[in-house]
């Protein structure tokens, strides 16, 4: 069966690919490589001993897009495609609109021209916003985005329902807790773009040397350490996830299948926590430094992802140490080919 994976290079993208490819699924990947790299290809064929078809354009340029769907049976789509920077979609949301709901639309046209079902959305835990209650679960009231991006996700989820519910398809929508390190073999993972927004790559490239201090935003939040906290989930269990999603999709007999589900891994981690968890497992040193709090940051989300277990028959197995090793080992990775 051929999966569309669109953003299929990325970060989540390309360790999702390894494994719907361990799953027998054969995988055709658009991705316009604004923010990936090619050599990740060879890479999930040196994993996987599959190399997944792979068309390099963006989503927007529907004529390319409808040749792909000429050319492949497509019985499926897992949508990453999106830029995903939240600082940046407050400077330039036009764009964010833009990228994020149009490319999202092209390929639901497609697959509402085909009659194809079977589509997973990238969804966030932004779209609950700072959530009165902890662990968040699917029922959580949601909250008005304050980025842009998250606006893009809460859109993309309000499309994907009317799409659903007007065309008889079935969608599942997946909402990442915060994703963390890479793939075992250090072949795949967050590649650096500039200055790192998220925690962990600023971590890792400030114990490397690469940045003098991170900055810890704020530690007066109402927390034990006084740093803010977040759900840590590893990216490989994160992948697998949305083949255990997929699968539950094909097999369902209801056309207007609607899953909604949290993937996290049920426990929060302060900024510190992180901090020490990533000294302790890679034996370094990440100089640190306490700054103002960072606008838009809540203080505390993480997941009730006991749906998923349910449901899917998935859960996330990996703790946050050894997660954070694998970091450090792409790091190590990507220093020797000095990228
Ligand atoms: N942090 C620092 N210093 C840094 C970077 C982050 O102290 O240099 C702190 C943040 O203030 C926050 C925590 O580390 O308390 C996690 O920050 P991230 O930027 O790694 O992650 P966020 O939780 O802010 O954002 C993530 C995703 C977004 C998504 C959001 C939903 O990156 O895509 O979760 O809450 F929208």
């Amino acid at each position: 069966m051929s999966i569309l994976v669109t953003g299929g290079l990325g970060y989540i993208g390309s360790h999702t690919v390894v494994e719907l490819l361990n799953n027998n699924f054969e995988v055709v990947i658009v991705d316009d490589l604004s923010n990936s790299e090619k050599f990740i290809l060879d890479n999930i064929e040196e994993i996987t001993g599959k190399r997944p078809i792979f068309y390099p354009f963006d989503l927007k340029r529907k004529e390319l897009l409808e040749q792909v769907f000429d050319a492949h049976h497509v019985e499926g789509c897992i949508n990453f495609a999106a830029y995903k920077a939240v600082g940046e979609s407050m400077v330039k949301p036009l764009d964010y609109y833009e990228n994020n709901l149009f490319s999202l639309i092209n390929v639901l046209q497609e697959f509402k021209k085909r009659n194809i079902s079977n589509f997973i959305f990238s969804s966030s835990c932004t779209v609950y916003g700072q959530a009165d209650e902890m662990p968040i679960d699917e029922n959580t009231p949601l909250k008005e985005a304050e980025s842009s991006y998250g606006k893009t996700k809460q859109m993309g989820e309000d499309i994907l329902k009317d799409f659903s519910k007007a065309y008889h398809k079935k969608v599942c929508l997946l909402r990442y807790f915060n994703p963390i390190g890479a793939h075992p073999t250090a072949l795949l993972g967050e590649l650096p773009s500039g200055i790192p927004n998220n925690l962990v790559p600023y971590v890792t490239q400030t114990a490397a040397g690469i940045r003098e201090k991170l900055s810890i935003w704020g530690d007066d939040y109402p927390t034990e350490d006084g740093t803010a906290i977040r759900d840590y989930i590893y990216v490989v269990d994160l992948a697998k996830a949305h083949v255990a999603a997929l699968q539950k999709l094909i097999n369902t007999e209801n056309e207007t299948a609607l899953d909604i589900y949290n993937l996290g891994t049920g426990t929060g981690s302060s900024v510190l926590e992180v901090v020490k968890a990533f000294e302790v497992a890679n034996d370094v040193n990440v100089p640190y430094q306490i700054c103002p709090r960072r606008e838009g940051d809540i203080t505390i989300a993480y997941a009730n992802a006991d749906k998923a277990e349910r449901e899917l028959n998935w859960k996330s197995e990996t703790p946050l140490e050894e997660a954070l090793k694998t970091t450090w080992e792409w790091q190590k990775y990507l220093r020797s080919r000095d990228l």
